[in-house]
């Protein structure tokens, strides 16, 4: 594949050679050392329209050490603000030869619009309510590690489920890997239609929760919502918040996983998110930088063997 724009085009397969990469990156991460040569005279820009703290440093962190030239567009500054059209920007940048583009932007569905007039690599790193595969696989890193499978286990994913581009590619993936997906949240914040895709939906937090492997919490997207939403965060917290009563339904070893940034005290109890003894939100952060070292090691092998081709071809 040239992208890496959702988990819905990965198979089975491909979500494995991600993970077991990643798995050596982990390791080498963890060594006084940690460079590499994998992106060795390759240029990756990063475009986020977006707010980031995680995706961003990680994607950037990885970059460098696989030895690529890593610039990172402020889009706050860029002309953009101008009116330039997303586009043109990305047709100004591809007049520069990159050779990996990472992509953030508010609009679902505006990378995929944007790896059709590139002819560099375009990883999305989030696009508006539909996909955030990076998260979804650094996720599913996390899960293995821990449960020693990514395969009939039993994922409680709670929140705002309507608004989480996290929460429909961790569907998507889970579901691929033959896992339960239980989703768990207000009527109000759980898309239509969404107990057609396999997945069982539930209202009531203690149900949703009972016997669970890993409970996943979302945040509250609030500036998705257009101003409508829920009585209070109080209110929230009391009903769908997690907290150690409502944890104990899940099962005694399972782990609480949070993509960030949190809102402690809305969806997540302070203690729960700090509790090392169930929280794995710190490991999903390293393993951030281990998933995205290998999918753009394996985006960069693609790139260079269909640019092989092209040449021994005279195209
Ligand atoms: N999980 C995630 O996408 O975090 P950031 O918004 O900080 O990148």
């Amino acid at each position: 594949q040239r992208h890496l724009l959702g988990i819905e085009h990965l198979s089975q397969e491909d979500i494995l050679t991600v993970l077991d990469l990643a798995e050596k990156y982990v390791d080498l991460n963890r060594r006084t050392v940690k460079k590499t040569d994998a992106l060795a005279g390759m240029t990756q820009i990063n475009m986020f329209f977006e707010n980031s703290t995680r995706t961003q440093a990680s994607f950037e962190l990885a970059g460098k050490r696989l030895g690529a030239d890593v610039m990172n567009m402020s889009m706050q500054t860029s002309s953009v603000k101008k009116g330039e059209t997303l586009i043109d920007t990305a047709l100004t940048l591809n007049a520069m030869h990159p050779d990996l583009l990472v992509v953030r932007h508010q609009n679902s569905g505006a990378v995929d619009l944007l790896a059709q007039k590139v002819e560099c690599a375009v990883l999305n790193a989030g696009d508006g309510k539909h996909e955030h595969p990076t998260q979804a696989l650094l996720d599913a890193l996390t899960i293995r590690r821990e449960k020693g499978r990514i395969s009939r286990l039993t994922v409680a994913i709670c929140g705002d489920v309507t608004h989480s581009r996290v929460a429909r590619s961790n569907m998507i993936l889970l579901g691929k890997m033959e896992n339960r997906v239980r989703l768990v949240g207000p009527p109000t914040l759980m898309p239509a239609g969404v107990a057609d895709l396999g997945v069982e939906v539930c209202d009531d937090m203690r149900q949703g929760l009972q016997d669970a492997d890993v409970v996943m919490m979302l945040r509250l997207q609030k500036e998705r919502m257009d101003g409508g939403f829920i009585p209070s965060e109080r209110e929230y917290f009391h009903r769908y918040g997690l907290d150690a009563e409502k944890l104990s339904y899940a099962k005694p070893d399972a782990i609480v996983m949070h993509p960030g940034p949190m809102n402690r005290g809305v969806e997540i109890d302070g203690t729960i998110a700090d509790d090392i003894n169930r929280s794995v939100i710190q490991e999903q952060v390293e393993m951030g930088v281990a998933v995205r070292q290998a999918c753009m090691d394996l985006l960069a092998r693609n790139l260079r063997a269909e640019r092989g081709r092209a040449l021994s071809e005279g195209t």
